[in-house]
């Protein structure tokens, strides 16, 4: 398996996380891409990424901390994002639902870090909270999946996932697939090509049944896997296989 998106930067995990990377080779997840959010704790994945082989990173600004993106924190991102482990640029984009940063910085960040991607070749992950259109609209108008991308903990219905397929982009389901109230989620994963759909924890957030209330960390992917798999109507052996290609796809990973 590949967790396609996880905060291991996250003191809830990182005083621990020799036991945490342990119990995910023990539950078979393979790799783990570790998301930034910040310039510190972008930087901090890439520090992770170079001393855990099973770790790749992203770096970027999140919208809820788009205010703190200036020219400087732009040139450190570029300066990170030229190492080999960094696979893509992240997590960016806009969230309308706490708008911690005001929305007309989040926009200009999520569009300067799109271009930012552009200029170095890779692809980006999108958060996207109560923003859809906003964000629709930013990827059609920069062509922001030219180097392909991840929507990140998908919650949104299904014209907008084949929308975003269609602009080059893959749909990423997080531990609210496995909740009982994930309808419109759970219609969106039997529709969208298999060939684009990946498994993430978001951890330490987003604990998926039966463990909620818990911790989130990497291992826990597998329970995305065997919703997903489920719903599908296919072997979890296979969507663990077949989301593990995905991710080394769009993160454009070789080995
Ligand atoms: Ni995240």
């Amino acid at each position: 398996m590949f967790d396609s998106h996880a905060h291991l930067q996250d003191g809830k995990l990182k005083n621990d996380l020799e036991n945490v990377l342990k119990r995910a080779r023990d539950a078979g997840v393979a790799r783990i891409t570790c998301i930034g959010y910040d310039l510190e704790s972008s930087q901090e994945a890439v520090g992770l990424a170079r001393k855990f082989k099973q770790v790749y990173a992203t770096v970027g600004v999140h919208p809820h901390d788009a205010k703190t993106m200036n020219p400087e924190v732009k040139e450190k991102l570029k300066n990170l994002a030229r190492d080999p482990k960094v696979v893509a640029i992240g997590e960016i984009g806009l969230d309308y639902y706490r708008d911690l940063s005001p929305r007309e910085k989040q926009k200009e960040a999520f569009i300067e870090q799109i271009l930012l991607a552009q200029e170095i070749g890779k692809p980006i992950v999108i958060h996207d909270r109560d923003a859809n259109q906003d964000v629709m609209e930013i990827i059609k108008k920069y062509k922001a999946g030219k180097n392909g991308g991840i929507m990140h903990c998908y919650s949104g219905n299904l014209p907008l996932a084949m929308e975003a397929v269609q602009n080059g982009f893959y749909i990423s389901f997080a531990g609210p697939l496995t909740y009982k109230n994930a309808r419109r989620s759970h219609e969106v994963v039997v529709k969208v090509p298999m060939e684009r759909l990946l498994v993430e924890t978001d951890c330490p957030y987003l604990t998926p049944e039966p463990l909620r209330g818990r911790i989130n960390e990497p291992a826990n992917v597998r329970y995305t896997v065997e919703k997903m798999a489920a719903l599908r109507n296919q072997h979890p052996d296979e969507v663990a296989y077949l989301t593990e290609r995905n991710a080394c796809k769009v993160y454009r990973i070789k080995d």
